[in-house]
């Protein structure tokens, strides 16, 4: 059921605030309670010696501001800004690019809290977390084994940062994100793990934040939309058919009573002659 990306050793982590998914993950988190994927951190330092612990914000509520779709609010996803790992100059772009969402940021420093870590110390976090790492004591470094748990359902599309393809997503020429954008979504994106549109994983959100993601990339969110429609108006015949099948057979019970019933048990018994279906010799045991 779940598929185990192999660990790496990490040194550098970015000193802003990031959710993780962008380079694990070619399209964007499933909602929030029913996640795929859930990344672990296995320290091998002792905090108290080298700093850098790793500051998260939590969600606190279900209508929690930080954590609305889609998740863009960062560099290397927001726009034209860059993924450059210095807080002073990547929040300076960020509010050069949109105040508005430099503010919203900022509020996140506010309310930012600390792991702690020793030698052996495991965390487990959602890639949709928003953290951080704080800056190391001069002359330390951190190290830490990062793991990736994925459902299998996700294979491909989601993966390590050490080696795989999401990593390249923050490239400064984004040139993964054009190529992805330019890609079939029928007979190429298939091939890196992207769920064809006819797929049940392009539900409305997921369509959205795809496009949120890829818009400006050249990612035509209409084959998606047209599959989910035609998904919705097979599901609408279905449900009409029980519907007006019930309705039928409640009207007819009206009208025949019993009659309509011994109709239905004679066609049984006929059934149970031809057939000798164990099914109607029990109806028959309890005649
Ligand atoms: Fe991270």
């Amino acid at each position: 059921m779940f598929a185990c990306y192999k660990s790496f050793i990490l040194t550098l982590t970015a000193l802003f605030f990031i959710q993780d998914y962008p380079n694990h993950n070619l399209l964007h988190p499933t909602a929030w309670d029913s996640p795929e994927v859930v990344s672990i951190l296995v320290y091998f330092d002792d905090e108290e010696e080298c700093g850098g612990a790793t500051a998260v914000v939590d969600k606190e509520h279900a209508d929690d501001p930080n954590y609305q779709w889609p998740y863009m609010k960062m560099p290397g996803v927001w726009g034209d800004v860059d993924w450059i790992n210095d807080r002073t100059t990547a929040e300076n772009a960020m509010r050069k690019s949109s105040p508005e969402v430099a503010d919203f940021r900022s509020l996140m420093y506010d309310k930012e809290q600390y792991v702690k870590y020793i030698p052996g110390t495991v965390v487990l976090y959602r890639q949709d977390t928003w953290h951080r790492g704080t800056p190391l004591k001069p002359g330390t470094s951190r190290r830490a084994a990062n793991i990736t748990i994925a459902k299998k359902s996700a294979r491909g599309r989601i993966c390590n940062w050490g080696r795989g393809w999401a990593s390249e997503a923050y490239r400064l020429d984004r040139s993964l994100l054009k190529l992805i954008g330019r890609l079939s979504p029928t007979l190429q994106r298939p091939g890196l793990g992207i769920p064809p549109p006819t797929s049940e994983f392009w539900d409305g959100m997921q369509i959205h934040a795809a496009s949120a993601r890829y818009g400006n990339y050249g990612w035509d969110p209409e084959p998606y939309l047209q599959q989910r429609r035609k998904r919705q108006h097979q599901r609408l015949a279905s449900i009409t058919c029980v519907c007006v099948g019930v309705v039928a057979l409640s009207f007819g019970l009206a009208r025949k009573g019993r009659s309509l019933l011994s109709d239905i048990y004679c066609w049984l018994h006929v059934e149970s002659s031809l057939t000798n279906s164990r099914f109607i010799k029990r109806w028959h045991s309890f005649e």
